[in-house]
C-alpha cells in the first residue's frame, strides 16, 4: 500500500453512518472513494457530494449515491488532497482546477479533512507550483492586467494536449500565476479576492479542520 492509500484508508474511519460525505478530487481523493464505496459494500449508510465531475463518475461507477450541493448544503465530512500545505493549514490546490466546487464543499462542509503524503508540506504556499486562478473567459486580460499591477507573472493555463486552453467544469479558462514579491498567502488571498473577473482561486486558508499526512505508511494527524 502506498501513502496515499495509507491515508485514505485512516481518512476513511472518520467517516460515520447516515453522513453526507463530500469527495475530493485527484489520486489521493480516488483511493478514498474506494475505500468509502468499500465501506458501504460492508453495511455503511452514507450519501455523498462530489467537487468535479470525474470524481461523480468514479462515484457513481462505484455504487455510491451522489448529490448535487444544491440539494445538501450540510455536508458533513469532506476528504480531499492538496497540492500543498503550509503550516498553518493553508493550502495550496487546483492542479485538477474544479476550484469552485472545491472551496464550497470546504466552506460548507463541518470537517474538512486533507489528506496527502509527506510531500505535500511546504515552508509557503507556491514553493512548487503557481497559484491557479479561475477567470471568466471574456475577463482573463483584464484580470492578467490587474494581477501582473500586483507583481503577477504567469499565463493561461494550456490543456494536457498542448494544443488549446484548459477550461473549467464551469466553462472557466484558468490563470497560473507566480507573485514573488507576495510572500503573505493570507495577503494575496484578500487580494485575489477583491479582483473583480477572478470566479476562484487556489488558496484556502482557514478551512481546514485536521490534515492527515503519510509517511512511508505512518499517517498522522494534525489538528
Ligand atoms: C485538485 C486538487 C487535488 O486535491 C490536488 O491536486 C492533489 O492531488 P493528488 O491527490 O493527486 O496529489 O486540488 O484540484
Amino acid at each position: 500500500m502506498n501513502d496515499k492509500q495509507a491515508v485514505a484508508m485512516a481518512a476513511v474511519q472518520l467517516v460515520e453512518a447516515d453522513m453526507i460525505v463530500g469527495l475530493g478530487t485527484g489520486s489521493t481523493a480516488n483511493y478514498f472513494i474506494e475505500a468509502l464505496a468499500a465501506r458501504q459494500q460492508q453495511g455503511l449508510r452514507i450519501t455523498t457530494v462530489a467537487s468535479s465531475h470525474i470524481s461523480m463518475i468514479k462515484a457513481q461507477a462505484m455504487g455510491l449515491t451522489v448529490l448535487s450541493i444544491s440539494q445538501c448544503p450540510d455536508v458533513d465530512l469532506y476528504v480531499d488532497g492538496a497540492d500543498e500545505i503550509s503550516p498553518d493549514h493553508s493550502l495550496l490546490k487546483g492542479r485538477g482546477y474544479d476550484l469552485v466546487m472545491e472551496k464550497l464543499l470546504a466552506k460548507a462542509a463541518k470537517q474538512f479533512v486533507v489528506v496527502g503524503d509527506h510531500s505535500k508540506w511546504v515552508p509557503a504556499l507556491g514553493t512548487h507550483f503557481p497559484i491557479p486562478i479561475e477567470v471568466m473567459p471574456f475577463a482573463w486580460q483584464a484580470v492578467k492586467k490587474s494581477l501582473q499591477a500586483i507583481g503577477g507573472e504567469g499565463d493561461l493555463r494550456p490543456n494536457v494536449a498542448k494544443d488549446g486552453l484548459c477550461m473549467t467544469s464551469h466553462g472557466s479558462l484558468v490563470l497560473d500565476m507566480r507573485f514573488p514579491q507576495i510572500t503573505d498567502h493570507r495577503a494575496l488571498n484578500a487580494l485575489l479576492n477583491n479582483t473583480p473577473g477572478v470566479v476562484e482561486h487556489g488558496i484556502f486558508t482557514g478551512l481546514v479542520t485536521q490534515v492527515l499526512i503519510a509517511d512511508q505508511g505512518v499517517v498522522t494527524a494534525h489538528a
